[in-house]
């Protein structure tokens, strides 16, 4: 083997997503739900790679998150496995894939890392899913929790809300933070939570906080792949999201090229198509117009060969 191979990239572990808590420089988490999402994520040095089950949203065309099976998501969560170097992957449990039994919930969460490959489980809840995290965590399976807006229980919470705005429900935010804490989850998401709550949750916990729409206060900060690059054209945008490209407009721009050239004949050119071997041309009418000799396998096998 050479001596000069290229250096091989640091893998993110858990030990050092959490060494990072309250460290100078914040964590990174994006969503990712393909091979070709995870290469550009990861490519661009993210440390984290969520395959959140927003996937049923952006990928599914599904209004809300619920309906998005295990199946689909670690088959998601495989692809991203199989296009991510260096980033930690977290596969999301989806609705009633964790709530129904703690032996469940430990089978579901094992698919993700005996099947995909990820790293860590992501499940929605607070108080109530604290033992869960903890048989969960304790079969040998990190888990991030995820606490404050929490979409598959968006039917209960009324609406997509921001949560803890009440000196109460911000009081039950950290308590559900805590209790996720010394279950051992490994990290906490909160989503829509104002600011102060959120620094205050960070302050108090000894694990590492990645917010959305949570302030800068967190320890991380993470957002939807396609909300960042601007993917749908005329999608809704929830406040708490900065667009740093606006893809689906190039995409939708080059798409109309692509139709107004095969429309007008000015794709494919010449440089995109393929020539006979050389002095094969010359023959094609001679070969048209007799009767075919051997079979269509053997002048397929004679044409890939030369
Ligand atoms: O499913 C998802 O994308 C998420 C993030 C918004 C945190 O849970």
């Amino acid at each position: 083997m050479s001596s000069q191979s290229a250096p091989q990239k640091r893998r993110q572990t858990v030990p050092r997503i959490q060494a990072r808590k309250g460290g100078k420089k914040p964590l990174t988490m994006l969503t990712a739900y393909t091979y070709a999402h995870a290469r550009l994520v990861d490519a661009a040095g993210v440390d984290m790679i969520l395959v959140g089950d927003s996937l049923a949203n952006v990928c599914l065309g599904h209004e809300t998150t619920l309906p998005v099976t295990v199946e689909q998501m670690v088959y998601h969560t495989a692809a991203v496995r199989r296009g991510t170097e260096q980033a930690l992957v977290v596969g999301d449990m989806p609705f009633l894939s964790y709530n129904v039994s703690i032996p469940q919930a430990i089978e579901n969460a094992g698919r993700f890392l005996k099947e995909a490959g990820a790293d860590a489980v992501k499940l929605e809840g607070g108080t109530e899913v604290a033992e869960t995290v903890r048989a969960i965590t304790r079969a040998g399976i990190p888990v991030m929790g995820h606490v404050g807006l929490t979409p598959q229980t968006v039917s209960k919470l009324g609406g997509y809300k921001v949560q803890g705005k009440s000196a109460l429900a911000a009081r039950h935010l950290v308590d559900a933070c805590l209790a996720l804490e010394e279950a051992g989850a490994f990290a906490v998401v909160m989503e829509c939570v104002p600011s102060d709550v959120a620094s205050e949750i960070t302050q108090r916990l000894e694990i590492p906080t990645i917010g959305i729409g949570a302030g800068p206060s967190t320890d991380g900060q993470v957002l939807v792949f396609h909300d960042v690059l601007g993917v749908f054209v005329n999608g809704f945008e929830p406040r708490f999201v900065k667009r740093y490209a606006n893809l689906g407009e190039q995409a939708v721009k080059a798409i109309s090229e692509f139709v107004q050239e095969v429309q007008t004949g000015a794709f494919p050119a010449p440089e995109h198509g393929f020539a006979m071997t050389r002095g094969e041309g010359d023959k094609l009418s001679g070969a048209l117009s007799e009767p075919t000799r051997g079979t269509v396998a053997d002048g397929l096998v004679a044409s890939e060969s030369e």
